[in-house]
């Protein structure tokens, strides 16, 4: 009860803060993504104590310290801490690629194919099979073996497999994801895990780092998501993958100096924020469900803190909600379409939601009995309708 209470001011503490000593910030529940939390001053006092030595000569003992508790923590030999999780993914997917033709195999909605400037083609000069997934929660076992490309002279083979979990908040099954580990590592190839949001998959489903752990070669495991961190993202593997990577992370210019204070309060947040993970993925549900009660529809079902929304059915464009949440604070993404996706964080509160509720069920009302709206929305989401109605 103590420690909940603790935690609520926690969340509370960033909004009254002073900032530049006399302007008060205003209160915004950003709901946009999990990217959008702000370290609090109880954050910045971390980072003050933090070690102030040189990591591009691996000589800062705070950044030591988070890759040692990482490495431990996934069961893997080594981490690096880089600065954004599109380094990371493309530093592992870099490292593994050796030599064209090869190719990387994954879920069509992949980050690492969609969301990364065609890094796998500028960094590793290489070829992506995308896999629509059937059951349009994760791909498959079988649909990955039915795409591996093999050594055939028309073929660039595959050498990795990449898998996103979660992927637009949604969980990959432990067992699947072992089966594709069986199947890839029996034919020589790669397992790369996006695990920008792991630590969700893993205070949801019960499975540990470790676990997950065993089913690949390489972790990316973002820490200014979910985990609440202002800034960065590790990688682990093997000692030789890492010693490779970091190589590779002085190539592309993200070797960073005195980087203490970021790796002191991400190593603060894993501890102090993911063990809130769970909280907010019942807030998540709790919208998702009062939501669709309301008359919308789920774009994907809600497993932990996206909430993927379709206004349609209510005749409410998402541009319209956002207009009227904006009103009390709280902040989504709006446009002119009917869908958008939702990313709960530590920093929003159960006040916040149940505000929420009551914004969207007095809009609603207001246009009860109006058409439903034709769907509309940004690509990335329309692009893979597999759910939305
Ligand atoms: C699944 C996933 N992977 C990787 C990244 C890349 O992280 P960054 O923005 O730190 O480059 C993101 C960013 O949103 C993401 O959602």
């Amino acid at each position: 009860m103590v420690v909940a209470r603790q935690l609520l001011l926690r969340r509370f503490s960033y909004y009254t803060r002073p900032t530049m000593g006399y302007l008060k910030e205003k209160i915004i529940y950003d709901m946009t993504s999990d990217t959008a939390t702000k370290p609090t001053d109880q954050m910045f006092e971390i980072m003050k104590q933090a070690t102030r030595g040189d990591d591009v000569y691996h000589e800062d003992e705070s950044v030591k310290a988070l890759e040692r508790y990482v490495s431990d923590l996934t069961g893997h030999e080594d981490a690096l801490f880089c600065a954004s999780g599109t380094m990371t993914n493309q530093l592992c997917l870099r490292a593994h690629l050796l030599q064209p033709p090869h190719s990387v195999l994954l879920d069509a909605r992949s980050h690492v194919f969609i969301h990364e400037c065609g890094g796998l083609a500028y960094h590793s000069q290489a070829n992506v099979t995308p896999v629509h997934a059937q059951n349009g929660i994760y791909m498959t076992a079988a649909e990955v073996a039915i795409n591996i490309a093999g050594e055939d002279v028309h073929q660039s083979p595959t050498r990795v497999v990449s898998i996103e979990n979660t992927l637009n908040g949604l969980i990959m099954p432990r067992d699947e994801i072992e089966k594709i580990s069986v199947l890839a590592r029996s034919r020589g190839i790669k397992m790369h895990v996006d695990g920008a949001r792991l630590w969700n998959a893993s205070e949801e489903s019960g499975v540990s780092l470790r676990e997950y752990g065993k089913l690949f070669d390489s972790m990316s495991l973002c820490l200014s998501k979910g985990i609440g961190a202002p800034i960065g993202s590790i990688l682990v593997g093997s000692k030789p993958f890492v010693a490779k990577c970091r190589h590779l992370r002085k190539l592309m210019g993200g070797g960073w100096r005195q980087a203490g204070s970021l790796a002191a309060v991400a190593h603060w947040c894993i501890e102090n924020i993911m063990p809130t993970m769970k909280h907010t993925h019942q807030q998540a549900k709790r919208l998702a469900m009062s939501l669709e009660a309301l008359g919308c529809v789920l774009v994907y079902p809600c497993m932990t803190n996206q909430v993927w929304l379709n206004t349609a059915p209510t005749g409410v464009t998402t541009g319209q909600l956002a207009e009227e949440l904006a009103k009390y604070g709280i902040k989504i993404p709006g446009g002119n379409g009917v869908t958008c996706r939702m990313v709960l964080h530590h920093q929003i509160s159960d006040e916040a939601i149940d505000q929420f509720i009551t914004v969207a069920q007095n809009l609603f009302e207001q246009y009860k009995g109006s058409k439903p709206l034709a769907i509309t929305g940004p690509a990335s989401i329309l692009a893979y309708p597999t759910t939305v109605q």
